[in-house]
């Protein structure tokens, strides 16, 4: 550290006349307007391979459906709170990111919710334990609609610091995946105002029920929980400024 602050006050030091000072500026600009895209393209194709190609995942396509009715998945569902040691399938994962929000229509963008105006401010996060899901590592997974695929944002088994966050309902870290919904607000109150913050809610709920329904559906029980510290959690799935966790849905095997 010292030998470097050295040069540069070396290089501060140095007194260059009008003409020498021209000539090393060409020089820089130079090699920056030559250099300068390689460079680019160098960090990009980096950016690329760290979160497209080792981190970013496809998940198994969500068909086909189980045979529980819809009225069975509703008079079945319960909050549940204690979980069995198994882990999820990549199939029942991928049915539960589907059925929260998953597109729809072919070729189309309309989701598994509703949302008021089609806005969509909400995100779908995934804190998996350790062998919580087969073929997945422990982690923070974002949950991408368009391509329904899986990005690892965080590494490790984060459950324990989830459930201390939220209140310290350690249950929660028993379940081997806790679902957890975030909304961007701007997305919708740019257009709606005051009153897309009530959309957002709404549709959050909508979010909520789905995985609760198909849940059930794949044979699998979930909780919910709202008694949280925003801020802690929003930490722990390292979510962007201003989007804010709303539910969490811890989903496992009823014990
Ligand atoms: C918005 C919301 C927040 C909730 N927060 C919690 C929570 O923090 N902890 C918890 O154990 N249950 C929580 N619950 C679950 C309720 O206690 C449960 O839904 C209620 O007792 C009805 O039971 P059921 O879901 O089995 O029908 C929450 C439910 C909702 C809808």
């Amino acid at each position: 550290m010292k030998e470097r602050t050295d040069i540069l006050d070396k290089l501060l030091s140095v007194r260059l006349t009008r003409r020498q000072a021209c000539r090393v500026s060409g020089l820089l600009g130079l090699s920056l307007s030559t250099f300068g895209p390689f460079w680019r393209k160098a960090f990009a194709k980096e950016e690329r391979k760290s979160f497209k190609g080792k981190l970013r995942m496809n998940l198994p396509s969500p068909m086909p459906d189980g045979n529980m009715s819809v009225a069975e998945a509703i008079k079945q569902r319960r909050t549940i709170r204690s979980f069995m040691n198994r882990a999820l399938s990549l199939q029942q994962f991928s049915k539960i990111l589907w059925a929260a929000q998953g597109i729809t229509e072919r070729g189309g963008f309309k989701r598994a919710a509703p949302s008021g105006g089609a806005l969509y401010p909400a995100d779908v996060y995934a804190v998996v334990g350790n062998k919580g899901v087969a073929d997945l590592t422990p982690g923070v997974y974002r949950y991408d609609c368009s391509d329904h695929s899986t990005e690892k944002i965080v590494d490790g088994d984060r459950r324990t610091e989830v459930a201390d966050a939220s209140v310290k309902q350690m249950w929660m870290a028993t379940a081997p995946v806790l679902f957890v919904v975030t909304v961007q607000y701007s997305r919708i109150t740019t257009k709606y105002g005051d009153r897309g913050i009530r959309y957002a809610l709404i549709e959050v709920g909508h979010i909520g029920q789905n995985i609760f329904l198909q849940c059930q559906a794949s044979g699998l029980a979930a909780g919910i929980v709202g008694a949280f510290h925003d801020n802690k959690v929003a930490r722990v799935i390292n979510a962007p400024r201003n989007h804010e966790p709303l539910v969490i849905m811890p989903v496992g095997w009823k014990a």
